[in-house]
This record gives C-alpha cells, sequence and structure tokens, in this order.
C-alpha cells in the first residue's frame, strides 16, 4: 500500500483513529502529558488527522501554501514549549496507531513513507521554530 491509501484509510474511518493515538502517546511519553493538560483530545485528534493531509501532501511536493502552514505551524508549537526530542517519540507512536489500524496491508516501505514524510513536514516546522518565516 502506499502513502496516499493509508492516508486516506485514516480519513476514511467513522471515529478518529488518530484519537487512540493520544491514549498511546501520553501513556508511553509521561513527559508530554503536561505539554496536553487542558486540551480537548477529540478536537486535538481532528486537528492532527488534518494536518496529516498537509503532511501527505508536502511529501509530493514543496507547495508554499503548505510550506507556509507548517512554518506557522512550527512557531505555534514552539510557543507552547514543545521540546523538539519529543517529534521522533510522537512520530513513532503515531506511526505505530496508524499501522496498527490498517494491519494486512502494511509493510516496512510504508513505515519508512510515513517516516520520510513526517521528517520532511518536521523539518519545515522547526524553521518556524527559528522564526525563519518567507514572509
Ligand atoms: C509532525 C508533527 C506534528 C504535527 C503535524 C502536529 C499538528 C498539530 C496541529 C494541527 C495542532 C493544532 C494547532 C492549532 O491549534 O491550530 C497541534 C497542536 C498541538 N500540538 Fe502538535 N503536531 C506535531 C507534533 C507535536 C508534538 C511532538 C507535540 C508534543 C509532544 C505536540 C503537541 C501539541 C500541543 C500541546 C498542541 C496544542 C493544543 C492546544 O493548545 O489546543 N505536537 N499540533
Amino acid at each position: 500500500m502506499q502513502l496516499d491509501e493509508s492516508l486516506q484509510r485514516v480519513l476514511a474511518h467513522k471515529e478518529p483513529i488518530i484519537r487512540r493515538f493520544y491514549d498511546r502517546f501520553l501513556s508511553e511519553c509521561p513527559e508530554a502529558e503536561r505539554l496536553f493538560a487542558g486540551v480537548d483530545l477529540e478536537k486535538q485528534s481532528l486537528m492532527l488527522t488534518m494536518a496529516l493531509i498537509v503532511v501527505e501532501a508536502y511529501s509530493r511536493d514543496s507547495y508554499p501554501a503548505v510550506e507556509h502552514y507548517l512554518h506557522v505551524l512550527g512557531d505555534r508549537h514552539r510557543e507552547s514549549g514543545i521540546p523538539r526530542e519529543l517529534f521522533t517519540p510522537f512520530r513513532d507512536c503515531l506511526i505505530e496507531t496508524i499501522r496498527s489500524s490498517q494491519p494486512d496491508d502494511w509493510d516496512d516501505e510504508l513505515t519508512t513513507a510515513w517516516q520520510r514524510a513526517l521528517d520532511r513536514a518536521t523539518e519545515t516546522m522547526f524553521q518556524g521554530y527559528e522564526g525563519e518565516f518567507p514572509f
């Protein structure tokens, strides 16, 4: 299965599967718990699900609008005090959540495709951490 199909399956779920990600991530990564204190995880799951559309689009092309969005998103995460070191455990837990909802059609190439896509988006979010805005 390719990355775009995997994303379509995430979007096609009636219950946002990304909601499960937050339960998993917060239990696996206790230092993230204080960062999400008071955050509505239902709404947050929808925001992250929509951001995955952006992540997948950006893996295909450097659309300027997508790049701007990722800079702004990075700036927001810096303002919220999210440490950069948490992006790798966040990525791995997110991929594991998606994999566990699509176990039959998963292979190592798909893990690598999600890793590359999330790393590329993260790199651009980190430019936002540095205040590197193109506008
Ligand atoms: C590729 C990596 C990530 C993506 C695509 C992403 C995506 C998002 C999106 C779309 C939002 C909503 C922004 C808004 O309110 O407009 C958000 C908020 C947030 N994210 Fe992330 N995020 C990523 C990494 C992380 C990491 C590593 C952490 C912490 C461990 C984190 C913690 C948060 C928190 C605490 C909020 C704020 C929630 C609130 O105040 O309502 N994110 N993220």
